[in-house]
């Protein structure tokens, strides 16, 4: 595992986008795994201007987003889909059909894991999975809980995850209150995996990457993947 440290916000996008970059220059057609949150828009940011200033081409990227909430269509403002089209997919020149979520919106939340584990794999797997983390260690939506869960999945989101999230909805109520998440287990086949942290998860990437591996702080699992690289702020 690498730890990059940097000094704030701008030092971390940057270094992200240009890891991300040099993937896509390494493998025109590769598979990216991205990411929702505060943490990567401002390495969207810096993938857009690369892109604008003719320096990323985007048109064989295949992506595939962690998570969604669950009861929310893709045009809803609070949608992952809607975020990322947002932020990344309307301003690069990446195939709409190449760009991927779960629908949250599936009538059949059971079938739509199945859909979407199958689609990953079926795209031949990630190449690089950009990740953040949440408050409490959470990975994607893969709240704290007994066991590390394998595949794609429906989540009941913890009370901390809705109360972190609301910030961005009008009203608390409005956070949905589950989502579909790739499992642990998905998160790990990825070939590289790059985790994004702020000054203010500083003390739980701490206890992920040096303290015992356990489900209870799912992050702690990345310690035995192969390939990580973590970039972790040091002011906010
Ligand atoms: C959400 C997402 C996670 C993300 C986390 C942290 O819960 N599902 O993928 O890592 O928030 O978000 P932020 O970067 O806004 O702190």
């Amino acid at each position: 595992m690498r730890v990059l440290e940097v000094s704030n916000y701008e030092e971390m996008s940057a270094l992200a986008a240009e890891l991300i970059g040099a993937q896509v220059l390494l493998k025109p057609r590769c598979v990216l795994g991205l990411a929702t949150g505060s943490s990567p828009i401002g390495t969207y940011e810096r993938l857009v201007e690369a892109h604008r200033e003719g320096r990323l081409d985007f048109s064989q990227v295949r992506t595939v987003n962690l998570d969604e909430y669950c009861g929310l269509r893709g045009d809803d403002p609070n949608s992952y889909r809607f975020f990322m089209d947002h932020h990344l997919f309307s301003r690069v020149n990446l195939q709409r059909e190449n760009t991927h979520l779960p629908n949250g919106a599936a009538p059949d939340l059971e079938e739509e894991c199945h859909r979407y584990e199958a689609l990953i794999q079926s795209l031949g797997g990630v190449d690089l999975q950009l990740l953040g983390i949440g408050r409490n260690g959470h990975i994607g939506f893969n709240e704290p809980s007994d066991s590390f869960p394998p595949v794609v999945h429906t989540v009941q989101l913890t009370e901390s995850t809705i109360q972190a999230n609301s910030r961005l909805f009008e009203r608390i109520e409005d956070v949905p209150t589950q989502a579909i998440t790739m499992g642990v287990g998905t998160i790990l086949k990825a070939e590289r995996i790059l985790l994004i942290a702020g000054a203010d998860k500083r003390y739980i990437l701490e206890e992920a990457l040096t303290g015992r591996v356990t489900p209870q702080v799912p992050a702690s699992v990345l310690q035995l993947h192969r390939d990580v690289t973590v970039i972790v702020c040091r002011e906010e």
